[in-house]
């Protein structure tokens, strides 16, 4: 079994008949999205709330019930992907695009919980690119603003094309600073106009489950 469905087939075991259960996107949350639709096929009774559009059709091919997120009052455990976490579980998200509707349905959760494997565990965050969700209009002067502070921009594409997200908006893939204090930048990103939302996840994962070699290790 590989380190992502070792994870993502543990991380199913936290959640619990009657629970909405907030459900990620990416290829690790895959194996937790089978794994939860064949405890669902035998009994459980779940409400998902999907962090995207692929994350939806799955759940719906596999029978998973869906439920709006403006439909229920909170989320009782959010399980989910991350492109790096650090010791203080501290994380980049937004490799797969969805990092916004992943961001909103994680602050509405009484749990999160990220599944990985094992070289996504960092010292520092940072080698991962950073997601930035842009809005389309302005995008370039966000672009220039990047720039200019010497942070690399990438404008996202998929096959030539602009990448969109669920949400209508364009990812710029960003260097993060060497020695930056990742809180202090995640600050400055959420002052920019334009800037709808960043991948820099702090202080919002309880609980990590690493996919280590044939192992799983549990982090709080
Ligand atoms: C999507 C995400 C994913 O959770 C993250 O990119 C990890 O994906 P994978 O499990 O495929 O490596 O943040 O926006």
């Amino acid at each position: 079994m590989n380190e992502k469905q070792l994870a993502g087939e543990r991380a199913s075991d936290y959640i619990k008949d009657g629970m909405v259960v907030g459900l990620g996107t990416g290829s690790t949350a895959y194996y937790m999205l089978k794994a939860l639709a064949q405890r669902v096929q035998e009994g459980l009774s779940i409400k998902g709330v999907a962090t995207s559009q692929a994350t939806t059709d799955l759940a719906n091919k596999w029978g998973i019930p869906l439920v709006s997120i403006d439909d229920v009052s909170h989320i009782d455990v959010t399980i989910d992907g991350a492109d790096e976490v650090d010791d203080h579980l501290n994380g980049i998200k937004g490799g797969g695009g969805a990092l916004l509707y992943e961001k909103v349905v994680a602050k509405a959760s009484k749990e999160v919980i990220w599944i990985v494997d094992a070289k996504k565990k960092v010292k520092t965050l940072g080698a991962f690119p950073l997601p930035i969700e842009v809005l389309p209009f302005g995008a370039s002067h966000s672009i220039a603003l990047f720039e200019q502070k010497g942070l690399q921009p990438q404008l996202r594409r998929s096959d030539e094309e602009i990448f969109i997200t669920d949400s209508g908006h364009y990812i710029v893939d960003i260097q993060l600073p060497q020695d930056e204090n990742v809180e202090a930048f995640a600050a400055w990103l959420d002052t920019l106009t334009g800037v709808i939302e960043h991948g820099l996840f702090l202080n919002m994962a309880h609980t990590l489950i690493v996919g280590e070699g044939d192992q799983v290790r549990i982090y709080k």
